[in-house]
């Protein structure tokens, strides 16, 4: 397997409470790697160490290769790591288009363009509302922006935390398509925070689960069966 990011013994604290344990792993290059595991279980925080949000106590973090663990966020995000954080934090008072501009910050190009035609090839209900406010959207079509903005910064890695919580069925199935063509473009490794089986089963190649902060379950999709992972979810 060829690795396009590599954690060796991360730990990581807020304050003195112990969040990640010892983690070590790798994550497929071109793959789709889905970070399974129970409410506050630390999923967040390890997609935040992997920004650069948070600093962890101990370990390392390599981007092909490279050391990036003492690169702050914004240095990260120009060497290829995209975010899409849990609750979707897009600015509700800036148009989708604005939004959509703010994703330029990341681009290594300097390009100033935003790539709307790709972008709303792939998220068509964005090219219709691109004048509204943001705050105006449904929350599924929020989803949906705050992906398009991370991908306006032609992300190398996709971070994406739990984008299916709290979002309609057709939205959801928009977005499975998205990630489909994503992986079948072959420019994208992709770690999803995910807690619905069904849907991880659709997109993902490896998963990595975690119980109070530890990996406790790794593998690749065929080898490790529902039961094996349903263990360690909520329902
Ligand atoms: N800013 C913070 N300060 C202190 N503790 C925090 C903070 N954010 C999260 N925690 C704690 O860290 C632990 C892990 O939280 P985290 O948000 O990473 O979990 P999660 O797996 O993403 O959960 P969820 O599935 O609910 O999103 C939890 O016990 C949580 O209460
Ligand atoms: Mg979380």
């Amino acid at each position: 397997m060829e690795a396009v990011l590599e954690l060796k013994n991360i730990n990581t604290y807020y304050g003195e409470s112990q969040i990640l344990r010892n983690l070590n792993f790798k994550v497929e290059k071109g793959a789709i790697t889905t970070i399974m595991g129970r409410n506050g279980v630390g999923k967040t925080t390890l997609l935040k160490t992997l920004t650069g949000l948070l600093d962890p106590a101990t370990g390392t973090i390599s981007l092909r290769g490279e050391d990036i663990t003492n690169e702050p966020s914004n240095k990260r995000a120009k060497k290829g790591i995209g975010y899409v954080p849990q609750g979707r934090e897009i600015f509700p008072k800036l148009t989708v288009f604005e939004n959509l501009k703010l994703g330029l910050q990341a681009r290594r190009d300097n390009v100033k363009k935003v790539p709307e035609d790709e972008i709303y090839e792939l998220f068509p209900v964005l090219g219709e509302m691109k004048k509204r406010m943001g705050g105006n959207l449904s929350g599924g079509q929020q989803q949906q922006l705050s992906i398009a903005r991370a991908l306006v910064g032609q992300p190398e890695v996709l971070l994406l935390d739990e984008p299916t919580e709290g979002i309609q069925p057709s939205i959801i199935d928009d977005i499975e398509a998205v990630l489909k063509k994503l992986k079948a473009s072959g420019n994208f490794s992709i770690i999803l925070v995910e807690q619905s089986l069904e849907f991880a089963r659709e997109v993902t190649d490896n998963y990595i689960v975690l119980e109070r902060g530890s990996v406790v379950l790794e593998g690749n999709s065929t080898d490790l069966s529902d039961a094996q992972l349903s263990n360690y979810l909520a329902f």
